[in-house]
């Protein structure tokens, strides 16, 4: 049986994606190929009117080890303290994410919605969450393919946490002070099973969330 093209994309990519939090330093594809990849989503991914403020960083090595232990790691210590067993456990949760192969940051382009903003006024009260909208498409379509080459990835959020580590984001990748962090996706070969191995996945019943009228 030939199956459909658009169940092919449904239950073979889109449904094998799933958080992956045991990583390793291990890529399944050449870092030309990983550039490749990101450049095509950050190229094709959908944004309002086209205003393309969606931006990746592609970190490996040393700098995506930097970004968790020098950057994230001091700075969400920082910011939710705690006794020395959630300092521990933080520590530990950050250190797996240093573990993988790389990381891909996800930013939108202030200036780029301030200036479409300033071209169509009365939308410029929704451009705001509509990048929400457009970075969420971007990290969705990158995270689906790097799952498609056998990578695990997961999608965590210190820069929005926190005002101090998405400024010393900046500083230390030296990025542009418009670029509002949305996102990281540290990737690499999956040590184990996706998601946490106590609490599978659940679904709501499919019925109560889609409906179909004619
Ligand atoms: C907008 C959004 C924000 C998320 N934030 C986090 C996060 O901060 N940390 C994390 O570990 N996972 C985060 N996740 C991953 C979800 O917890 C995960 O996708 C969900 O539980 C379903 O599991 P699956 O990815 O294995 O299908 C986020 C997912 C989305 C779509």
């Amino acid at each position: 049986m030939t199956l459909s093209r658009s169940t092919i994309f449904l239950q073979k990519f889109v449904k094998e994606r799933r958080t992956h939090y045991g990583l390793s330093k291990v890529s399944t594809v050449s870092d030309d190929e990983l550039k490749s990849i990101v450049e095509e989503a950050v190229m094709h991914v959908p944004s309002p009117f086209n205003m393309q403020s969606g931006r990746a960083v592609i970190l490996t090595g040393e700098a995506s080890d930097k970004l968790w232990l020098n950057v994230v790691l001091p700075g969400y210590l920082k910011l939710v303290g705690g006794d020395e067993n959630a300092i521990n456990l933080n520590t530990t949760k950050i250190t797996e994410y240093a573990a993988g192969y790389g990381t891909v940051m996800f930013f939108e382009d202030q200036a780029a919605i301030d200036s479409m903003a300033a071209k169509i006024p009365p939308m410029a009260q929704y451009f705001p969450s509509w990048s929400e909208n457009s970075t969420g498409m971007l990290q969705f379509t990158i995270w689906t393919a790097l799952a498609s080459e056998g990578m695990g990835a997961s999608l965590q959020h210190f820069g929005a946490y926190s005002e101090e580590i998405s400024t010393n984001v900046l500083k230390e990748f030296n990025l542009p002070s418009t670029w509002k962090s949305t996102a990281m996706m540290p990737f690499g070969v999956a040590t184990g099973g996706p998601g946490h191995a106590s609490r599978p996945k659940t679904f709501e019943p499919i019925g109560e969330r889609v409906r179909f009228i004619q």
